[in-house]
């Protein structure tokens, strides 16, 4: 028996270390940055600094093998990876490369590759409350002493949000010293940082020697010039400010899940401009540093690659990093990825990575579009400054064009596009082009002398509406789209608009409508919410079926939180203005969401392991909505399924009592690794460097993962085993397990824990039933619950035949 899973993985198996070698075609001659990639070191957890030079000398010692001098190998040595992970960067060419991966000891050879970087309400609205008694925030100590280290763009020292008035003495558990690697400002006289900001460093060797981008001496530190790493550092850990506001909506107390959490800021990402300025080998360096340092949750920012092949495990920095995070205790919290909603674009899909999606709160940035017919619309909005009572003239984009653009530019108000004398002095109605951010367009329109922009959304991005600082005043709404049932969605008061918009495009003339644009306002307890991200990257899990992915969703839609003072709020080099507050979209800012939950978990369980802090967020995630009915999506009638959002979205308070948890170690991954077929040399080498067997009696689906994802069902039934341990009051739980189409049984079905931290196991027995459509998802749930709490896991199943 066991699970046909097995078999997907079966054609995976990579034999030799050989095969986790990823080489693009041979150019001769060219150097380029590559990993070079050895597993654990054999100093073990904790390396004195010579254990530290023992390793870097014989990664120079390997290196002068294939190189023929020590001199040619420090010439290239990028970076020695020497506490935590054991390998090292080197600009080489492809035949370097290869030889070099053929050495033993070598688990993977990989080119350093590029990645992108990928508040106030949003915390009430999971139920915090700062004067309250008994929420998170309270049990969790406003996550007093939990370090969170930040991978990202840096930091804006100087900002409220990292004010340390009030804070203890550092943590003896920092071991990072007082490395503070922030320039002071002018006329600035204290230090950058304090008792709130432990610790800053930038990372930037690998950035600087492939793309011969050299950094200009003044700008080696590691503040923040993108506003990124600024805003979601503050957004995990930030301290309570008060009236925080963009252009005056979003009035409130700024803060991060962690408000009294010590921070760290590790900056990896350089270039505002250019978004795929990250650095795998210096992002990698990073991760060896925080976990160095002595940090408890490494909120990972950059967004993950797609992975396609099981290999890329072991060829991915992310993965890499975050597995010896993860066996050195250390929580990794990184985002779903931007792309939805195609399906199967979630990244950072392996087992030790806690992945999160995003979703909208109950707060919009609101303003109604009311045209001279009567039609009205309700888009979001940061800012709105034309009188409200005037009409505008009103054109759209593909009218307004320049002679000598296409209408396919021209609808995206791509730069260059629009005709003066035909825009100036009226609202010009654009196509959005970014997922996640699209203010390009804004400034085109303004360019163009427009009064203001409508922003209509793509097919692909629905109904979520994006508030942004765009450069003239401007209302995003949704994809005119199919139907909807508009009692339902709020965004738009009178259907019949949309036939204005469909009759003149395109190129027909604009009929003579005039538009009004009422101001911008902060319109608070809209239902329903939370509603699925358009561009929250979406299940299933390519590389690893077995594993759902993404873990849970949390805020990522309209999010206010500090920001650089280094940066304009739209990050245009044309943009003049600076504010210590921006409103952000994407899985960034509801993985740092998360971050700061975990920040209070761990302040108030210290001891416990990352498996177990991220199974109670997952465990007591919901799956409804503020009218308690079935999270939607962002597209009409859809409701969200397992794929969108994994176990649901967080409920902090909750997750602070979860009865229960399903644990998970390191010896757990190396064995899940094991049933995936890799290579036990290569698993042993992640093991400190000790022979690690596998004995073949672990199967993937036995990871005791808080979710069960079975997707090569058959017709006979299959087992999956879990083991609960108990973390509240003794007590009996009873199960109770569904999915459509599908005969569950759960063996024992009643549990008993009479002490804290007792381990219980149990069988999950699945038998498909021939009603159950060939190769379509289905979702279920299991619930174990004392009658008080409630442990949730979501199943996902697919029968195959
Ligand atoms: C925010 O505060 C400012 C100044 O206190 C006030 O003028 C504005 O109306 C407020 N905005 C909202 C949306 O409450
Ligand atoms: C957390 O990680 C997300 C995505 O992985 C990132 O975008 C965000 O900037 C990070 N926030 C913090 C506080 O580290
Ligand atoms: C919807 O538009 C029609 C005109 O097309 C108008 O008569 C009606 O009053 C509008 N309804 C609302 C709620 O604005
Ligand atoms: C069209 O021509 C104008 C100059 O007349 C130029 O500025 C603009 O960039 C051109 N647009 C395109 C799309 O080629
Ligand atoms: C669990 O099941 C037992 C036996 O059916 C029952 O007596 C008990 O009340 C149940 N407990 C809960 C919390 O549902």
């Amino acid at each position: 028996m066991g699970s046909s899973n097995n078999d997907y993985y079966l054609h995976l198996i990579v034999s030799s270390f050989l095969l986790f070698t990823f080489l693009p075609e041979t150019v001769h001659g060219i150097k380029k940055c590559y990993i070079v990639y050895m597993g654990a070191h054999s100093h073990g957890p904790s390396p004195t600094s010579l254990d530290m030079e023992a390793a870097t000398n014989s990664h120079y010692h390997l290196l002068a093998s294939v190189l023929g001098s020590h001199e040619k190998a420090k010439e290239v040595m990028i970076y020695s990876y020497n506490k935590h992970i054991n390998g090292f960067a080197a600009l080489l060419d492809d035949e370097e490369a290869a030889i070099i991966a053929k050495k033993q000891d070598v688990v993977s050879v990989f080119l350093s590759k590029e990645r992108k970087p990928q508040t106030t309400r949003s915390w009430e609205f999971l139920g915090l409350r700062r004067n309250a008694k008994n929420t998170a925030w309270q049990k969790g100590r406003f996550g007093e002493n939990t370090i969170i280290a930040n991978i990202d763009t840096g930091v804006w020292p100087e900002l409220r949000s990292f004010n340390d008035k009030g804070y203890g003495p550092v943590p003896s558990k920092w071991r990072g010293g007082n490395v503070c690697q922030l320039d002071k400002r002018p006329r600035s006289i204290r230090n950058p940082c304090n008792r709130k900001l432990i610790g800053a460093r930038y990372f930037s060797k690998a950035f600087e020697a492939t793309n011969g981008n050299i950094i200009k001496p003044s700008m080696h530190t590691a503040r923040d010039f993108e506003g990124h790493g600024t805003h979601t550092l503050s957004t995990a850990g930030g301290n309570f400010v008060e009236g925080a506001h963009v252009f005056a909506v979003g009035n409130g107390t700024a803060k991060g899940g962690s408000p009294r959490a010590r921070v760290a800021a590790y900056k990896v990402c350089w270039s505002p401009e250019d978004e795929k300025s990250c650095h795998e080998a210096d992002i990698l360096s990073a991760i060896d540093q925080a976990i160095s340092d002595g940090v408890d949750i490494i909120n990972l920012s950059v967004g993950g690659r797609q992975a396609v092949t099981a290999e890329d495990t072991f060829t991915d920095a992310v993965s890499i990093g975050s597995f010896h995070a993860v066996s050195r205790n250390i929580l990794i919290v990184a985002s779903a990825g931007n792309d939805g909603p195609t399906p199967q674009t979630v990244v950072n899909g392996a087992p030790w990575i806690f992945t999160i999606g995003a979703s909208t709160i109950d707060r919009d940035f609101r303003s109604i579009i009311t045209f001279s017919d009567g039609r009205q619309i309700q888009g979001g909005s940061l800012s709105v400054t034309l009188p409200p009572n005037q009409a505008f003239d009103f054109i759209l984009a593909t009218d307004g064009k320049l002679a000598n653009a296409t209408i396919q530019d021209a609808q995206f108000c791509r730069p260059g596009t629009l005709d003066r004398t035909k825009v100036a002095g009226k609202i010009v109605k654009c196509m959005r082009e970014g997922n996640i951010k699209s203010v390009v367009e804004g400034l085109e329109a303004r360019d163009a002398g427009a009064l203001a922009m409508l922003l209509e959304n793509q097919e692909k991005q629905g109904r979520t509406l994006s508030a942004e600082p765009q450069m003239v005043p401007s209302v995003n709404f949704r994809h005119r789209g199919s139907g909807g049932r508009s009692q339902d969605f709020p965004y738009f008061l009178n259907a019949s608009y949309y036939e204005v918009i469909t009759a003149t495009t395109p190129p027909s003339p604009t009929p003579s409508l005039t538009v009004k644009l009422s101001k911008a306002t902060t319109v608070i307890g809209t239902k329903p919410a939370p509603v699925m991200a358009s561009y929250s990257s979406r299940g299933p899990n390519k590389i690893q079926p077995s594993i759902l992915k993404p873990d849970v969703i949390a805020p990522g839609v309209n999010i206010l939180s500090s920001y650089s003072l280094g940066a304009s709020p739209s990050d245009l080099q044309q943009d003049r203005r600076r504010f210590e507050f921006n409103v952000l979209q994407g899985t960034s800012m509801s993985c740092s969401h998360v971050s700061g939950i975990a920040g209070l978990v761990k302040t108030r369980y210290p001891n416990w392991s990352p498996a177990a802090i991220r199974s109670a967020i997952m465990t007591t995630a919901t799956t409804r909505d503020n009218r308690n009915r079935p999270i939607q999506d962002a597209f009409d009638r859809d409701l969200a399924n397992s794929f969108d959002y994994g176990s649901g979205h967080v409920q902090p308070n909750l997750a602070m009592e979860p009865g229960l948890v399903y644990d998970l170690h390191l010896i757990d991954y190396l064995n899940f690794l094991c049933a995936s077929g890799y290579d036990q040399q290569a698993i042993s080498a992640l093991n400190f460097k000790r022979t690690f067997v596998c004995k073949g009696t672990h199967r993937i689906d036995d990871l005791n993962y808080p979710s069960i994802t079975l997707s090569n069902l058959g017709s006979s039934s299959v087992t999956v085993i879990r083991t609960l341990t108990n973390v509240g009051p003794s007590g009996t739980y009873n199960a109770t397990a569904k999915v459509d189409g599908c005969r569950i049984t759960i063996v024992p079905s009643s549990l008993t824990f009479k002490r804290m931290y007792e381990k219980k196991t149990f069988k999950v027995i699945v038998q498909a039933s021939s009603v159950i459509q060939l190769n379509k998802y289905q979702f279920g749930e299991l619930i174990w619950t004392d009658g008080k709490r409630r442990v949730r896991s979501p199943i996902t199943i697919r029968r195959r035949n």
